[in-house]
């Protein structure tokens, strides 16, 4: 299978890595030093999972150099105003341990009106409420993500950041984007598995020279009916691996970047393995693919739905 993919900047970025989000505190630290123990070079991050400076920690006992490794991270929905951005980067940074990122992704085009201090980075006591209790959303800025773009732009061009992109970005929100923007995003993370394999959106992002990145490539923690799939556990006996190496690897036979979550030592392992997959095998995934509607949270294709609207919905703390 592919070991790395090209971006429209002439990088090259590793094709799997290692997923954070949900990797608790305690755990994540292991769970870093062991990818990079069985081969894993890339590790994706994010200011919001709260659990960097451990991911940091990781990767300092891996004893790997930092230049072999390809970290990403996320700029929070609480740091999107211009003058946040490079603070929000910097904790990242300090976080992880790192004088640079690889890349660096907009992890939602959704802000919220926070109410900090002047200079200093906004954190979760400093989001306003509205009145029934609802945390207020920043709707210019959320509309107006270009100049939180610009922002990241600056990054790359002090040399902060070596690539820059977007998560949960639809297609609508994507050509808005490429409309106004000197640096084209080189990847979208999106949700991706075979139970949300939104084939337009990666179909258009591919057409674009954009990466599809997947979170949730094993279908998060409630996959385990999709890990555990007859056709899928059929495919893996077959091959000797486990039901995810079967996902992952039909993920990276559809040109698209997985970042499997995992604290277990052995999981991980098998996670960074893959198969050459048959036409024949690939085609009964494909078939499994388009048997399942699109989830209304991960159907990001080329919706006008205001994505905050589900954000608040899905998450109990912004409701
Ligand atoms: P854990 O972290 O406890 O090992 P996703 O990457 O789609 O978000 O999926 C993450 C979930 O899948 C986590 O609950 C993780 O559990 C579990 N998981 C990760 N790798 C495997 C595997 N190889 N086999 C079974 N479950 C796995």
């Amino acid at each position: 299978a592919t070991q790395s993919f090209k971006l429209n900047n002439g990088l090259t970025i590793p094709s799997i890595g290692l997923g954070t989000w949900q990797s608790p505190k305690g755990e994540v630290a292991k769970a870093v030093e062991a990818a990079i123990k069985v081969g894993y070079r890339h590790i994706d991050c994010a200011w919001g999972y709260q659990n960097e400076d451990e991911v940091g920690e990781g990767i300092k006992a891996s004893g790997v150099p930092r230049e072999e490794l390809w970290l990403t991270s996320k700029l929070f929905e609480f740091h999107h105003k211009p003058e946040h951005v490079e603070l929000a980067l910097r904790d990242t940074l300090k976080k992880l341990d790192t004088p640079y990122l690889d890349l660096y992704l907009m992890h939602w085009n959704i802000a919220f009106t926070m109410d900090a201090p002047e200079g200093e980075l906004p954190v979760h006591k400093h989001l306003v409420k509205t009145d029934d209790g609802k945390i207020k959303l920043d709707k210019e800025l959320t509309d107006n993500f270009i100049v939180t773009w610009q922002a990241m732009e600056k990054l790359v061009e002090k040399g902060l950041v070596k690539s820059i992109g977007i998560s949960n970005f639809n297609i609508h929100k994507t050509k808005q984007l490429l409309a106004a923007a000197k640096i084209k995003p080189v990847a979208n993370q999106v949700e991706l598995s075979i139970q949300c394999p939104q084939p337009e959106l990666v179909a258009w992002l591919k057409k674009n020279d954009i990466l599809p990145q997947a979170y949730s490539p094993l279908g998060g923690t409630d996959g385990q009916h999709l890990r555990e799939h007859k056709d899928i556990v059929a495919i893996a006996q077959k091959h000797k691996v486990h039901g995810a190496t079967v996902l992952l690897s039909w993920l990276l036979k559809r040109g698209i970047c997985p970042l499997p979550k995992s604290v277990t030592p052995s999981r991980i392992e098998a996670n960074f393995k893959t198969i050459d997959l048959s036409s024949e095998e690939f085609e009964t995934l494909e078939k499994l693919a388009e048997g399942h509607p699109p989830k209304r949270v991960c159907d990001q294709s080329d919706s006008l739905e205001p994505y905050y609207d589900i954000y608040q919905e899905n998450d109990p703390e912004y409701s």
